[in-house]
């Protein structure tokens, strides 16, 4: 049998030419022109198409009991959109709260995703405390070949850690080789904020951003870095939405501290005024650190060309408009998210490549090179190689469609890009070898993905 994907433009972080791609066993195992189509291989024509590897997200939410209630889609849905949309690799945040204890929240995601995603997928393991089990459990998550933390600087008393909890987790990180992925807010800050607004009768979702304003975000990030520099850890910022937060970033990076950056789609593309609308329609904008003002969405942009940011994420986190109602008489009970699985790769490509703002390797490179190589996943994903993994996006550049809620495929009742234009869609798209996608149908088979274990940082510059 086996896969020839014939006479595509071939586009790599770094490379970009015309070629065959020929699969087997679920691995890329030759790459060249005018490759012969051995009996029954199946040959996928990509004339005039552009061929990407699976794109990466590096920053899901899928299982999430948060804010009273829980997100909307299961590891079956947000899978199928995920692929729809170009992306084959997803990793999702594991996050047990402060209440329960993290070997069983652990063991709930994998069984939750076991044998339901279409596409392969990881975890970032939350820490949202410290106890006397706390090590011991984290050292025998990182030997599970989960070897990347989250830290919540946000949302005190449910997901968030105090300061001490935060460098013990570096301390740990920083020996393991294990990378840390930090919410930097300010909890005490947006707590006591919050406070305020509502004793001022200000409860609407337009008081959200003010009462998470980009000072908070900038004094989280500071911090986070600080106790980088401190512990000798390895960092990424999670979600940073505004200038302020990138130059406190950047300044980290500046003095040599091992800290990486990623922006998620709805800060590339929506701004405040969102959330500012009203009513339900203000809700459905709701997600923290909040869109912010128009000013920073260039900024963004400037620094992903330029490679202050790292990777864009979405930070896909489904909840419905029920759901968001629950937040009718007061912002601080929206539960926080916006989805973005299925929109992200060609988002990017029509509002980032098309129209000029992003160099189409940097793409490639943002959206999974660079996920892959910070989490441990590269070259087995994240690049177009012989031995990587047979992850395939046939990306169809004359396709025009509009996004809406209509046609999506995550398990949700509205789009945050409602009637956005899209310029370009996978036309095919392959998970080890196996088609799973055609023309924004899936076509594959359901339970097909599997758990990836990763390496640590330790592990790869032995092996290099
Ligand atoms: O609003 C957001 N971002 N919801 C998901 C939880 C988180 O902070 O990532
Ligand atoms: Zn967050
Ligand atoms: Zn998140």
């Amino acid at each position: 049998m086996g896969l020839l994907i014939k006479g595509g433009e071939i586009v790599t972080a770094d490379a970009r030419f015309h070629g065959d791609i020929w699969i087997e066993s679920e691995t890329i195992s030759a790459m060249g022109h005018d490759l012969p189509a051995p009996a029954g291989a199946e040959v996928i024509d990509a004339t005039g198409k552009l061929v990407f590897p699976g794109f990466i997200d590096p920053h899901v939410h899928i299982h999430l009991p948060f804010m009273a209630t829980f997100a909307k889609d299961t590891h079956a849905t947000a899978s199928k959109a995920a692929l729809i949309g170009g992306t084959t690799t997803f990793i999702e945040m594991c996050c047990p709260s402060r209440e329960e204890d993290a070997l069983e929240g652990y063991n709930t995601w994998k069984q939750k995703a076991a044998g339901n995603s279409a596409c392969d997928y990881a975890f970032h393991m939350a820490v949202t405390r410290w106890d006397e089990k706390t090590e011991a459990q984290l050292r025998q998550i990182v030997a599970d070949g989960t070897t990347s933390f989250k830290i919540f600087l946000a949302y005190k008393n449910f997901f968030g850690v105090t300061d001490e909890e935060m460098f013990n987790t570096l301390k740990l990180g920083a020996e393991l080789g294990v990378i840390t992925t930090a919410h930097c807010e300010n909890a005490e800050l947006v707590g006591q904020l919050q406070q305020l607004f509502l004793a001022q009768g200000k409860t609407g979702p337009e008081w959200h951003e003010p009462s998470r304003p980009e000072a908070v975000e900038a004094e989280g990030t500071a911090r986070f870095a600080t106790f980088l520099e401190q512990t000798g850890a390895a960092g990424y910022v999670v979600h940073l939405s505004c200038a302020p937060a990138l130059r406190a970033a950047v300044e980290a990076k500046l003095r040599g501290v091992k800290l990486h950056v990623e922006s998620v789609l709805p800060h590339f593309l929506l701004d405040k005024t969102y959330a500012e609308r009203a009513g339900v329609e203000g809700m459905k904008h709701v997600m923290s650190p909040p869109l912010r003002d128009k000013r920073n969405l260039a900024v963004l942009w400037s620094a992903l060309e330029a490679g202050l940011i790292d990777t864009v994420g979405t930070d896909h986190c489904p909840f419905d408009v029920d759901q968001k109602l629950l937040g009718a008489k007061a912002f601080t009970q929206i539960p926080n998210g916006i989805p973005g699985i299925e929109d992200r790769v060609n988002l990017m490509y029509t509002y980032g490549v098309n129209r000029g703002s992003l160099d189409l390797h940097r793409f490639v490179d943002a959206l999974s090179t660079q996920a892959a190589k910070l989490f441990g996943l590269f070259p087995r994903k994240g690049t177009i190689a012989v031995g990587s993994d047979a992850d395939i996006v046939v990306y169809d550049t004359a396709y025009r469609g509009t996004i809406s809620a209509t046609t999506q495929h995550t398990n949700n009742d509205y789009n945050g890009f409602e009637g956005f234009a899209i310029e370009g869609r996978p036309s095919v798209v392959t998970v080890r070898g196996k088609v799973q996608v055609r023309d924004g149908t899936f076509v594959g088979e359901a339970g097909r993905g599997k758990m990836l274990r990763r390496a640590t940082s330790r592990e790869v510059s032995h092996a290099g």
